[in-house]
């Protein structure tokens, strides 16, 4: 070969305009691999003169020098820069080099990621109503000193009712209020048809309320008791207003000499804290359930003054909780002497109060799973409720 200088320049050409590493590779192969071009022409510098052999040598070295720094320039190019390639490349470039780098970083044909980069930020989740609404609640009154117990959705029917005092003509332990799940074969039954309820009480039903775990704590714990139970509850109902699953919270205080007055200033406290009004009216009316008595509705003084709905404001009401005195009937189904203990509990609906404070219209948008609705009515997962930091006050208040 005459003119190695021209040739050299051809083959640095072709490796500045490869496209691919595989095609860096073929140079690579072809010129300075162990069959390649440049070996070829040290060989045959055996023929040549002894003077003009080291001139020749010399400038084979110099060419294939030019021609490696030109596949290595290029795969720099390739693969993001010498810094990243440079640890890769010994000191005479081979192909098993060319390979890893193609293994390392070629996988996508694109400068490797930078892991030291900031995380593009790829938007925030959100807290769900209920789950905040929950947790709320359990803010409000940790701070009064009560503590969560929970308990299971599918309860007995002594729980959900017996130990309660609800009695076998109570609506609700009719078979299309409440979901009976099929008896358990080998368990003892005789129930009348109508009840729907076994009469050892070992029938299982989806838990109507969360009124069982009062019974469970009082059975397995002597008080003082101060809990809340907030939690899942079903009944055979289905409308705008209802849905066969919903949330409930209880709430159950006994210990010695409670009375009204701490139901009252307990309840009162809470609906105040919750709907971050001061001066929020709240009214106790008279009512029944069978677990206690004396038994109360407790509403809060509202406006529905042109078909809008303002909470604190007007002389109307709205019911939002059930509450009394525990029944002294139910403390003793417990183990627990009527003479030395009082109780109070309440219960209330999650989403109803959820739906209230801020404003959602419609109950069953709660388990649509439609992330446009989250996004709106959703919480940030920094809106962490506590009373120190005050109560939230719109959705998405942040
Ligand atoms: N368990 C009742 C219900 O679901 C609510 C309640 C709880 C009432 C505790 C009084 C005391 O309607």
């Amino acid at each position: 070969m005459e003119d190695l200088d021209g040739w050299a320049q051809q083959i640095i050409h072709d490796a500045s305009v490869a496209e691919s590493s595989d095609t860096l590779k073929a140079i690579f192969v072809s010129v300075l691999g162990r069959r390649g071009r440049i070996r070829e022409l040290l060989r045959e510098l055996g023929q040549l003169p002894q003077v003009q052999r080291r001139v020749r040598a010399a400038e084979l070295n110099s060419a294939r020098k030019r021609i490696e720094q030109a596949v290595v320039d290029k795969l720099a190019e390739i693969y993001g820069g010498f810094e990243t390639i440079s640890r890769h490349i010994p000191d005479q470039l081979n192909t098993a080099a060319i390979d890893k780098l193609a293994e390392l970083y070629g996988a996508h044909d694109e400068p490797p990621a930078d892991v030291t980069l900031p995380v593009p930020f790829a938007g925030e989740g959100r807290i769900h109503p209920i789950s905040q609404t929950i947790d709320e609640i359990v803010a409000i009154f940790g701070e009064m000193g009560f503590v969560v117990a929970e308990g299971p959705h599918i309860e007995e029917d002594f729980y959900n009712f017996t130990a309660l005092n609800i009695p076998p003509e109570h609506p609700a332990r009719q078979e299309h209020d409440t979901f009976y799940l099929p008896e358990r074969p080998g368990r003892h039954s005789n129930r009348t048809a109508t009840l729907g309820a076994a009469d050892d009480g070992s029938r299982l039903v989806l838990r109507t309320h969360t009124s069982p775990v009062q019974i469970r704590t009082m059975l397995a714990q002597q008080p003082p008791i101060r809990i809340i139970v907030p939690g899942r509850t079903f009944r055979a109902d289905h409308d705008a207003t209802h849905s066969p699953m919903f949330h409930q919270v209880e709430g159950l205080v006994v210990d010695r000499s409670i009375h009204m007055g701490h139901l009252k200033g307990c309840l009162i406290e809470f609906c105040r804290a919750f709907f971050g009004l001061d001066e929020l009216p709240v009214r106790f009316r008279p009512s029944y359930f069978p677990f206690t008595e004396p038994s109360a509705e407790v509403d809060i003084g509202c406006s529905r003054r042109g078909g809008t709905l303002e909470i604190g404001a007007g002389g109307d009401w709205l019911e939002i909780l059930g509450s009394g005195m525990v029944h002294p009937k139910v403390l003793q189904n417990c183990g627990i002497d009527p003479a030395q203990y009082q109780g109070f509990a309440f219960g209330m609906g999650i989403e109803r109060v959820a739906m209230l404070k801020y404003g959602i219209p419609d109950l069953r948008a709660f388990y649509d799973s439609d992330l446009r609705w989250l996004r709106h009515y959703g919480f940030l997962p920094f809106d962490i409720p506590s009373l120190v930091r005050g109560p939230l006050t719109g959705a998405g208040a942040a």
